[in-house]
């Protein structure tokens, strides 16, 4: 009998979100996956509650008529802001994610963990809620990072620049003595090498992309599809596709997708 996977649709406010889509194309290769970058309204780490839930609606809407049955909020903005409002509205399922504070709170070693999330991330209810549920005796340090955002959306992933911007963000939780960094945002993994140069030796460097990726393998009730056909990755941006072509050889080297622009509200 032939098995067809139910085509994937994941969204971030650019493209952060892509180093979520890259975990759950290793995972599930012949998923068809459609992705969309609001990066025409990048960043969502400094937008309020409302824009953002407003967005994430949009893009929802706009990744149903494509056809796609769940949704991946690849954006740990988007989901502390949206998730509830989401699973309220649409009868699929929507995997979200949120900042590793438990894994981190259960490696740490010096009781310190530094989490770098956006504004909006660190503001949010659900945010301290996770940290009080799951870190309690633990020193939680945050710190936003909106450069990162600023440099992975313009393909800049090393060199001085990144180092900079990276040596400066970790200086003050390294003093702190943490022993555990949080990626807590999809943008921040594509600096995932910049940042494990900078911390100090022996400390852990943590994301959510690999864990959402099982979360979406659970959901399937197989993740291989017997029709041989090559899986569709379709990868629109709402800003500009030329700057979107040119990531995409950095972002998801060896990663074959079709890009276009989502006409969205
Ligand atoms: N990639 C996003 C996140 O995971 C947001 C980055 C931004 O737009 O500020 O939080």
């Amino acid at each position: 009998m032939e098995t067809r996977l139910p085509k994937i649709g994941i969204l971030d406010s650019g493209v952060g979100g892509l180093s979520v889509l890259r975990e759950i194309h290793a995972l599930i290769p012949c998923a068809d996956l459609h992705y969309v970058g609001d990066s025409a309204w990048c960043p969502y780490g400094t937008k309020s509650p409302e824009v953002i839930i407003e967005r994430v609606v949009a893009i929802t809407d706009y990744l149903l008529s494509r056809g796609v049955e769940i949704i991946v909020i690849a954006c740990n903005s988007a989901t502390i802001h949206a998730v509830g409002s989401l699973r309220a509205t649409y009868p699929i399922p929507i995997v979200g994610m949120e900042p590793a504070v438990k894994p981190a709170a259960a490696l740490t070693r010096s009781g310190v963990i530094g989490v770098l999330a956006t504004e909006a991330s660190i503001a949010g209810e659900k945010f301290h809620h996770l940290v009080n549920q799951h870190a309690s005796g633990v020193n939680v340090i945050t710190r936003p990072c909106p450069r990162f955002v600023e440099l992975v959306e313009k393909g800049i992933l090393s060199g001085p620049e990144a180092i900079e911007a990276v040596s400066e963000a970790i200086a003050p939780l390294a003093e702190a003595n943490a022993d555990v960094f949080v990626l807590g945002c999809t943008h921040y993994p594509f600096l995932r090498t910049v940042v494990e140069a900078e911390v100090p030796a022996g400390s852990h460097v943590v994301d959510t992309g690999p864990a959402v990726a099982k979360r979406v393998a659970s959901l399937l009730s197989t993740t291989s599809d017997s029709s041989n056909n090559p899986p569709e990755i379709h990868i629109e941006t709402t800003g500009n596709l030329e700057q979107l072509n040119l990531l995409l050889p950095k972002l998801l080297p060896g990663i074959e997708a079709r890009t276009s622009v989502a006409k969205l509200p």
